[in-house]
């Protein structure tokens, strides 16, 4: 396998966590077993990011539309999720990483919230890695909340319409005080965005695996992240003006 510089990581990794059900059919077993042996994932893909340096790990690990899925899935991802966080804090801590999240967080149970709440406030001190959960999370609903928010602020005087531009408006966002990712992962094959961080990826390089998120490990975060090495991200420049080659 190609080597990574460690020179030249992306600041900020988002993952699109998909595949879990797919996972669990393969091997005749339930959604839910899926997502449990998707969590185990999860814990080894921060661990991996933390010692490797990455300094933002975004994760969707629910989206907005996901709340249509059967009753007891979605009671089934809240329970996981409380429990991550509850055995995870302590871990988090160790490894000097501050969680936060993303999302329309008033739509999940209250004990989740409280959880949530308290696993940011005992890790709110670390700044080796942020640890960033998109939970209910919709990049629409984020960018009219935004929208929203500067009405508000408008009506109230704190804003004059000249003064929202890119950077302003992305102090709107949920991701405020976060750059924009560098690396966007998809596991599971599909070439779709979901919904996931619209405004913030109009840069981003994006990777797609065929491989299943329960089976994404370390080996596979190297593999993206090579991949990501590999690219000239130009940023709507030619080739030669980055090398400086050109004027
Ligand atoms: C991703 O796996 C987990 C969540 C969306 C919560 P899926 O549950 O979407 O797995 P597939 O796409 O059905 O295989
Ligand atoms: C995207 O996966 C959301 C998360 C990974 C949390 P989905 O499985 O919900 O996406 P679609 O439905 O295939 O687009
Ligand atoms: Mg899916």
């Amino acid at each position: 396998m190609k080597e990574i510089d460690r020179e030249k990581l992306p600041h900020h990794i988002a993952i699109i966590m998909d595949g879990n059900g797919r996972w669990a059919k393969k091997k005749n077993l339930s959604r839910i077993s899926g997502h449990i042996k998707g969590v185990d994932a999860v814990r080894e893909v921060v661990t991996a990011c933390r010692e490797l340096g990455i300094k933002v790990l975004t994760l969707y690990a629910f989206s907005v539309e996901n709340w249509r899925r059967p009753k007891e899935e979605v009671t089934a991802l809240m329970a996981l999720l409380k429990e991550y966080l509850v055995k995870e804090t302590e871990e988090m801590i160790r490894n000097n990483i501050r969680l936060s999240a993303i999302g329309r967080l008033e739509d999940l149970p209250l004990d989740v919230q409280n959880t949530l709440r308290e696993t940011m406030k005992k890790t709110g001190h670390c700044d080796g890695m942020i640890l960033n959960l998109a939970l209910s999370y919709g990049g629409r609903s984020e960018i009219l909340h935004a929208v929203q928010e500067i009405l508000s602020d408008y009506q109230n005087g704190r804003v004059r319409p000249e003064e929202i531009n890119v950077q302003r408006f992305s102090q709107y966002l949920w991701t405020h005080g976060i750059p924009d990712p560098d690396l966007l992962i998809r596991t599971s094959g599909e070439f779709r965005i979901s919904n996931f961080l619209l405004w913030q990826i109009a840069y981003t390089e994006l990777y797609v695996t065929e491989t299943h998120w329960p089976d994404f490990d370390r080996k596979e975060l190297l593999k993206a992240i090579a991949d990501y090495q590999s690219r000239e991200r130009r940023f709507g420049l030619t080739s030669e003006q980055l090398n400086g080659r050109e004027e």
